[in-house]
Parts: structure tokens; sequence; C-alpha cells
């Protein structure tokens, strides 16, 4: 196992498989490694830990972001993974920290969703991905379904510069409860996290439903313990754009939720099927 924090000391300087992370590590993140080792064939799978300070906005929780780089090496190692890749922030913004990202994909920007409670967003996840990809030169690249509309801002970046990179994505991990796996659980309490559970319910309580507008009123039913609901909507599960409210059963959809639980913001989402889809 190897730990690196230059890219010149990566062992194979181009064409492995990566996961981008921002360490702190758990079992969703094992799934996208194990994923990674399981399609290498040969390829040196690499493991970025990169706290990104510019998908960050003034007052979030980048200083107390939290940060286990031991433990992630071991984690890496466990699950099949044969570099860990932890850049400076002087090698990831050699000229300094940016602010935007040119072009953003569209689907960062639609309405609604997370560009409307954290604009610089998407611009810090394309700035720190792009260079990823740039230093680390992969063939492919694999991220988790848990971040929906980063895994299409990706896609659609990668496909806007023609990089030919294979972007590989891996379903979401679960407690056993249904919540979903992030580093950020671990600000919750023990009364917070069963609160956190309702973004599980509300997700399941989509289903089912005749129209769009039932499937998202049953979601904020579901949502009332949360402390804030940012959005919990129902899109086109391609483009994240608003659908009809009595979709086609061709269209694909998908629930996406983003909602305050004391002092974490979680998200979390999942495919929606009405009574006609
Ligand atoms: O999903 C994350 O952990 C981050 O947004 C990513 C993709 C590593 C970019 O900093």
């Amino acid at each position: 196992m190897q730990v690196v924090t230059q890219v010149d000391a990566l062992p194979v300087h181009a064409g492995g498989v990566l996961v981008p992370t921002m360490g702190a590590l758990h079992a969703g993140h094992t799934a996208l490694i194990q994923h990674a080792a399981a399609i290498a064939d040969g390829r040196p799978v690499i493991v970025s830990v990169f706290v990104n300070p510019t998908q960050f906005a003034p007052g979030e929780d980048l200083d107390r972001y939290p940060r286990s780089l031991e433990r992630d090496v071991a984690m890496t190692e466990a699950a099949g993974g044969t570099v860990v890749f932890t850049p400076s922030v002087k090698t990831m913004y050699p000229d300094g920290i940016p602010d935007r990202f040119a072009p953003l994909p569209k689907v960062a920007r639609r309405p609604g969703l997370e560009d409307a409670h954290r604009p610089h967003f998407f611009h810090g996840v394309c700035l720190a991905v792009k260079r990823l990809f740039d230093l680390v030169q992969p063939s492919a690249a694999v991220f988790g379904e848990k971040d929906y509309q980063q895994l299409l801002v990706v896609r659609e970046m990668v496909h806007l510069l023609a990089m030919n990179i294979e972007i590989v994505s891996v379903p979401t991990v679960r407690e056993d409860d249904g919540l979903a796996m992030s580093s950020r659980n671990r600000y919750l309490s023990t009364s917070e996290r069963s609160s956190a559970l309702s973004l599980w319910a509300a997700l399941r309580a989509a289903n089912g439903k005749a129209t769009i507008t039932e499937a998202e009123q049953a979601m904020m039913d579901e949502l009332a313990p949360v402390d804030a609901v940012d959005y919990a909507v129902i899109r086109d599960a391609r483009t994240l754009l608003p659908v009809d409210d009595e979709p086609e059963p061709s269209v694909p959809l998908r629930a996406l939720i983003a909602a305050q639980v004391g002092p974490a913001r979680l998200i979390d989402n999942q495919v929606v099927r009405l009574t006609n889809t």
C-alpha cells in the first residue's frame, strides 16, 4: 500500500481507476473502492483524499470536516485499493484558490436543487475533480449514486471537455435501518439520527402515488421530524429537469432530498415509480 502526496510518485502515471474522496471513509467508500478493484483488471486503484476547500462556502463545515487519514489508508488497503493520493492545496490549486469553474455543466444549475442552496458547490466539485483527472490521468473514475446530481455533473463535465474517462457509478450503501452512509452522519446525536431516518422513509413514501404532486407531498409529510427541508422533489432521472404531474411511463424518475438535521445537512435520492411508471 502506497501513500503519496506528489503526483509524480504515483506508480503508474496514467490509466488507473480513480476513486475521488474527501476522506473520513465509511462503508459507502469501501463499496466504491471494491468496485474499482473489481473492474481494474490490472490497473492501479488510486483513492484520492482531499478535503476540497472550494466546495465549502464560508460558514460551512470545512474546518470541522472529519479527517482520519491513517484509518482511510487501512480501509483503502482492505478494500483492494493500491494507492492513496493526498495532494496538498498547493498541488491542487497552484495559482491560488479559484472560485469558478467554466463551463459549468447545465445539470448543475437545475432549479430548486443543490445550486439553489449551495451555489458554490458544483463549481468546487468540478474544480477539484477536473484537477484530479488532469493530475492522475485515470482511464476510469468511480462515483457514488448517493451524490446523484454530482454524478450527473461529473458525467456532463467529462463530455463537455471531451475527456476520455469512463465514469462508473455505484449504488448508495445504507445502514441496516436505511440511513444512507455519509461522513456527516457522525455529526448526529442519537435523537437526530432517528430524525434523519425520515429521509429514507420519505424516499420510499414517494412510490406508488398517481401524480408527482401526491408523491412530493408524501415526501414532505414523512420529513416532518427534520429541522428544515431544502428540497424534496421528483425529477427526470436523466436530466434532473422537472416533469409533468402525470409523466409518461417511459420517463425514469428520481426522488431527491436535501434536509438539515441538527448540525448536518443530509442528502439522499432513490429511483421512484408512480402507479403508471
Ligand atoms: O463526493 C465527494 O467526496 C467530493 O465531492 C469529491 C467528488 C471527492 C470532490 O471533492
